[in-house]
């Protein structure tokens, strides 16, 4: 099995690039290490604080988040950097050629469970006209994204990466400690008989995501002729790697359950890395109204609607909004 390193030069990923992407799995290692230590380490439970989108910290989100800002910003490549942890952009070299967005700990719900978790990062490279403290560098499409990827720290550490050439997966090694190639261009099968969403929410959904999701669960005794089952992780980690291995439809759709927060999961640091990723394995990665790496960012922490996976039961899903 081949090394990172080698393997991204293989693909003639330019050499800043690599060094960056090196830092940031330097920190996934320390953060796997820490979320297998969590019980043992106090690091179970909440804080007493509230991040920014007013969601309860956890004692590891907080730990994930220094331990990433802090190991990025002393990097040298990094020109900004935001989190879901962050209440705006926080600036580091100023010379710093990318700027990486970040959701150090996805799923943090399941951290007191003991079930997935996984850190989120997405890089484009940085505005030079403007400053590292400008938050705007971070208002680009995600078209733009030049890596995505994420760590999944289940009973395997997986890093899930593209630069843009395919998406890889890799696995930590923990007798040597770096990750090694183990499937390279991953394909996401077109199509599924797989969904995952929060069915709780079923009755706030707008009417052409109540239709399809009936057709789905009716099976093959409704229009769909054929059976589907459901799977939800509650990490979108966990969920869409899911889709990656098997295929399959993950959505995250608009609702009215409070009508000041119509989506739930973030552009810049979910939605994004995970559009680029699912897109490179021959998947699609949509709202309702068009496809999400190419929304032009109003807000760091700004939310979509995610509808991706499956390349025809995703065309299918968006036919009900016709
Ligand atoms: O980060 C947001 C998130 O935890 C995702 O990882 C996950 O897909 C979703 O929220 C879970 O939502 P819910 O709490 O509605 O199950
Ligand atoms: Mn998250």
């Amino acid at each position: 099995m081949q090394r990172l390193a080698p393997a991204l030069r293989e693909d003639n990923v330019p050499l800043d690039l690599i060094s960056l992407i090196k830092t940031i799995l330097a920190a996934t290692k320390e953060i796997s290490f820490r979320v297998s230590q969590a019980h043992l380490g106090g690091l179970m439970g909440s804080t007493l604080d509230e991040n920014i989108q007013g969601e309860v910290q956890k004692k590891l989100d907080v730990v994930a988040n220094e331990l990433f800002k802090d190991i990025l910003l002393e990097s040298g490549f990094v020109k900004a950097i935001s989190s879901e942890e962050e209440d705006t952009s926080v600036a580091g070299e100023p010379k710093g050629k990318f700027i990486v967005s970040f959701d150090p700990l996805d799923g943090s719900s399941n951290i007191d469970i003991n079930s997935l978790i996984g850190t989120i990062f997405s890089i484009h490279e940085s505005r030079p006209e403007l400053a590292a403290d400008d938050p705007d560098q971070f208002k680009q499409a995600g078209h733009k994204q030049v890596c995505a990827g994420y760590v999944l720290y289940g009973p395997s550490t997986m890093l899930v990466m593209t630069t843009g050439q395919g998406t890889h997966f890799y696995v930590l090694d923990r007798t040597h400690g770096g990750y090694l190639l183990v499937q390279r261009n991953v394909q996401i099968p077109q199509d599924t008989q797989e969904f995952a969403i929060n069915m709780s929410n079923q009755r706030f959904w707008q009417q052409p995501m109540q239709n399809y999701i009936n057709d789905l669960v009716a099976g093959d005794t409704g229009p769909r002729g054929k059976n589907f089952n459901m799977r939800w992780i509650a990490a979108m980690v966990g969920d869409i790697h899911r889709v990656l291995t098997r295929g399959g439809i993950f959505t995250y759709p608009a609702d009215n359950k409070n009508p000041n927060k119509p989506y739930k999961l973030r552009l810049m640091y979910e939605a994004n890395p995970m559009s680029f990723l699912v897109e490179q394995a021959g998947g699609l990665a949509m709202t309702s109204q068009g496809r999400i790496m190419e929304i032009d960012p109003s807000d760091i922490h700004q939310r979509v609607e995610v509808i991706m996976g499956s390349k025809n039961e995703v065309t299918k899903c968006l036919s009900y909004y016709q």
